[in-house]
């Protein structure tokens, strides 16, 4: 007779990436053997570098006509704001929920963030968007597309458009996603891009900035700390744009480098095929989760994605508002003994990488009640792609046999 364990369990580690790829290895091994790391160290006048390399294959992938390389990118989302000219202490509009390096950019440039609504699908409030920016005038929205969730961006650019307000695309969640089958970073003046450990593509830090307009980007090449070497971009605007910016846009160093564009090129590559790979992780998650199937559970509620949205889910949200205080401190205590390692966003206290906006106490805001009513009960978790799909199952079947446990 075989006895059944009723009492779920798993064992896998959510931080655990996949390995780089051999060809990206094999890459990074030609950069080291060559020694010329820094991405305008060339061997002979013709040589492009990986990161030039880099920028050109991100600009293709992205359909847009420039691309810049660069440290990170909360530094890409500086970048963004300076060489679109941001005027200091100007307001900038953002989600009320994202995590801390998008206010923290926007602090960093010298603007003053204005915290908008956040709705039940996670995306932001266009109602309150549309109030805020008639109420204050502001002229920019940084808009993050927070844990991969678009929201309406047909809707949203006509509201901006009509406003006279710029767009600018943090894409740290959506590398690979589109909306109505434009790629999600083609919608605004600029977009940016992270590739830091837990993104869609890995070289441990690392960001990616794309655009059309020829000035922003010849002013983020010289933001980036291009020297005079600007030349030796291809994914880049004529000389002749650089000669009216090359003298008054300040230096302010933060270079991406040839090892970590040589392990992020075949990355890129496959990108369309791992997108592919999230999605199937997401949805045996998700239907094992649901409310619909007969495993699932009523009290789970995950966001509704937007029938134009294509998303790279590389993490899921669910939330369970019928919880009091102490179900939920049970709830995430029984879920982390069975393995399964859950981020709250309710948390007054910021833990990890997780934080409520209440807690960027370094800047002022309005109280934004729908936002947290949404974050009270507001779980999340990771979906590496180290996990098979039917570890996804089982982690989603962990969740909802602690959720039923709790009467
Ligand atoms: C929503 C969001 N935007 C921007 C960033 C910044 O990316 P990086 O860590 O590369 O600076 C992150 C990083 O986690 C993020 O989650």
């Amino acid at each position: 007779m075989i006895t059944v364990d009723s009492t779920l369990r798993f064992e896998g580690n959510f931080t655990q990436q996949e390995a780089i790829p051999q060809e990206a290895i094999d890459a990074a091994v030609t950069v080291l053997q060559h020694g010329r790391l820094h991405r305008y160290n060339i061997a002979t006048p013709t040589e492009l570098s990986e990161t030039a390399l880099l920028e050109i294959e991100f600009a293709r992938y992205q359909q847009q006509q420039y691309c810049l390389a660069c440290a990170s990118g909360g530094y890409a989302l500086q970048l963004a704001m300076r060489a679109w000219g941001i005027k200091p202490g100007e307001p900038v509009l953002t989600n009320g929920f994202t995590l801390s390096p998008v206010p923290g950019a926007i602090q960093a440039v010298g603007g003053t963030p204005i915290l908008i609504e956040t709705t039940d699908d996670l995306v932001i409030d266009l109602t309150h968007l549309q109030t805020v920016i008639e109420r204050t005038g502001a002229r920019l929205l940084l808009l993050s597309h927070m844990r991969g969730h678009l929201v309406d961006m047909d809707a949203l650019c006509q509201l901006l458009e009509q406003h006279n307000v710029a767009l600018i695309e943090d894409c740290a969640h959506t590398m690979g996603a589109s909306f109505n089958g434009k790629k999600s970073g083609s919608h605004g003046s600029v977009a940016c891009f992270s590739t830091q450990t837990y993104k869609h593509i890995n070289s441990g830090e690392g960001g990616l900035l794309t655009c059309n307009d020829e000035q922003v980007m010849a002013r983020a090449v010289v933001l980036s700390g291009s020297y005079m070497l600007y030349e030796r971009h291809e994914a880049a605007p004529a000389s002749r744009v650089f000669s009216s910016i090359r003298l008054d846009t300040p230096n302010c160093s933060g270079r991406m480098d040839n090892l970590r564009a040589a392990i992020l090129r075949p990355q890129l590559q496959n990108l369309d095929n791992n997108a592919h790979r999230w999605n199937e992780r997401y949805d045996a998650f998700a239907n094992a989760l649901n409310e619909g199937t007969e495993s699932g559970s009523e009290a789970i509620l995950l966001p509704q994605r937007h029938r134009h949205a294509y998303e790279v889910p590389s993490s899921i949200q669910f939330r369970i508002p019928r919880f009091t205080d102490p179900q939920n401190q049970y709830f995430l205590t029984e879920c982390a003994d069975r393995g399964v390692d859950l981020k709250w966003f309710g948390a007054a206290d910021p833990k990890a990488y997780t934080s409520r906006y209440d807690s960027w106490q370094y800047m002022e805001h309005a109280p934004l009640p729908r936002t947290d009513h949404v974050l009270e009960r507001l779980y999340d978790c990771r979906l590496p792609l180290t996990f098979s799909v039917q570890d996804c199952a089982l982690i989603g079947s962990v969740i909802v046999q602690v959720e039923k446990s709790i009467a």
